[in-house]
């Protein structure tokens, strides 16, 4: 009896196993991407313009929206296009107070945003800040009964987003008029502001982290028409090596974080995507992929060798764009076209550049 019982017992056990196991797969199959953004203009979906009233009109969005969305560029952004990969419908801003739609996650990131100084409009910790608010009131309004927001579980499943550092960076660089040393400085602060962002976000629930490094900011046209240079003051492809290795120690401290970050929470799982890698190759091989002019703006003043000049800079009175947009790298000296976007996001998603080497819908595939 006993041991036919326990048998019994067993084998109901072994099913309730099964039948959980099913249900948890086919759970974390259905489990819904959501994207939870932090950063600066690189993926600023209208922050600025909800947030600084900053009039970011034509020919801003030119090419895909037809209208200023405050998106700077002439149309999507590498965040869209991630979104599009994962069939979520582009990100709202959080500042965004009419009729913004959160059910594909929400976008913290606002133009011109650094690290430091903190509880500046739009700093990362004041962006960490309003997600913590974010969070709370979205669940409160949810039990309230209220509209469409994130729950608990989506906000436990939500990947989210890190994407800054160039403007600290070059806040620095102007400071020392272009010497590396006070710069090399201050990155560690920089650096000490995004592990404390990781771990508010951990601390509020977050278990999906995604980090951008920095891109290779002395190839913009801006830079390189703002600042009388020398050949020796150019890297072999062109751009100011100043700031190339501001970047690259920027992104070397950005990883070793990333690998502290991910032995101390060992419950999160974390992917580090070498975005200089990725913007870099754009420059230094342009033609491969049908870009020309790889330091030249598209949108500004002024002709060869940049077409950039701050009196007449993209929407400016006096500024031309080129004549095909999709043949350009950088569209207003600083920003970034859509066709480049979109090889920045093609790389991003072959995770050949991630490390782990982790694609971006598996953060939805596994059972957390
Ligand atoms: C997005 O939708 C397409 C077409 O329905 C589908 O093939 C693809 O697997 C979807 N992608 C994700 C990440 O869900
Ligand atoms: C919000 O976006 C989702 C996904 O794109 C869509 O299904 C839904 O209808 C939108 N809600 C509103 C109120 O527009
Ligand atoms: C939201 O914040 C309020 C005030 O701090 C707190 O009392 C409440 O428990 C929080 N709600 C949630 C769902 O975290
Ligand atoms: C940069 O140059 C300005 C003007 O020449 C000078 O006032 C300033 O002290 C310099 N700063 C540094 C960090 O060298
Ligand atoms: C613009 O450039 C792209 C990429 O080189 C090319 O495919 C396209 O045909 C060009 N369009 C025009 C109108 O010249």
């Amino acid at each position: 009896m006993g041991y036919r019982g326990s048998a019994k017992q067993f084998i109901l056990l072994v099913w309730v196993c099964i039948f959980i196991n099913m249900f948890a797969m086919s759970n974390s199959r259905q489990m819904r991407p959501l994207l939870i953004n932090f950063g600066d203009s690189n993926s600023d979906t209208g922050g600025v313009l909800a947030g600084a009233g900053l009039p970011i009109g034509l020919p801003h969005g030119i090419t895909f929206f037809h209208r200023g969305t405050g998106r700077l560029g002439d149309g999507r952004l590498v965040i869209d296009f991630l979104c599009e990969h994962l069939n979520l419908s582009y990100l709202s801003p959080y500042l965004d107070s009419l009729a913004p739609n959160f059910t594909s996650g929400v976008n913290f990131a606002v133009s011109g945003a650094t690290t430091l100084p903190r509880f500046v409009p739009f700093a990362l910790d004041v962006q960490v800040r309003q997600f913590i608010r974010f969070k709370n009131r979205s669940l409160e309004l949810l039990s309230a009964g209220s509209g469409n927001y994130i729950d608990e579980e989506g906000f436990r499943n939500a990947l989210y987003m890190i994407d800054i550092g160039q403007n600290d960076l070059l806040v620095a660089l102007y400071a020392s008029n272009l010497t590396i040393g006070p710069v090399l400085e201050q990155i560690p602060s920089f650096i000490a502001e995004i592990k404390l962002a990781i771990q508010n976000i951990y601390l509020y629930g977050g278990r999906k982290f995604w980090i951008h490094n920095t891109g290779p900011i002395g190839c913009s046209p801006k830079e390189l028409a703002l600042h009388p240079h020398k050949d020796s003051d150019l890297d072999e492809i062109g751009c100011l090596s100043v700031h190339n290795d501001a970047a690259k120690a920027f992104n070397k401290a950005l990883k070793n974080a990333y690998k502290e970050q991910r032995t101390i929470f060992k419950d999160a799982t974390f992917v580090y995507v070498d975005i200089y890698k990725i913007k870099y190759n754009l420059f230094a091989r342009y033609k491969k992929y049908g870009f020309e002019n790889p330091l030249m703006a598209c949108c500004g003043y002024g002709g060869p060798p940049n077409n950039y000049n701050v009196k007449a800079t993209c929407g400016q009175p006096g500024y031309n764009i080129c004549n095909n947009i999709s043949q350009s790298i950088i569209w207003d000296g600083v920003h970034y076209t859509e066709a480049a976007n979109r090889v920045v996001a093609t790389s991003t998603l072959s995770a050949d550049y991630s490390t782990p080497r982790m694609k971006l819908e598996q953060f939805w595939e596994t059972s957390s």
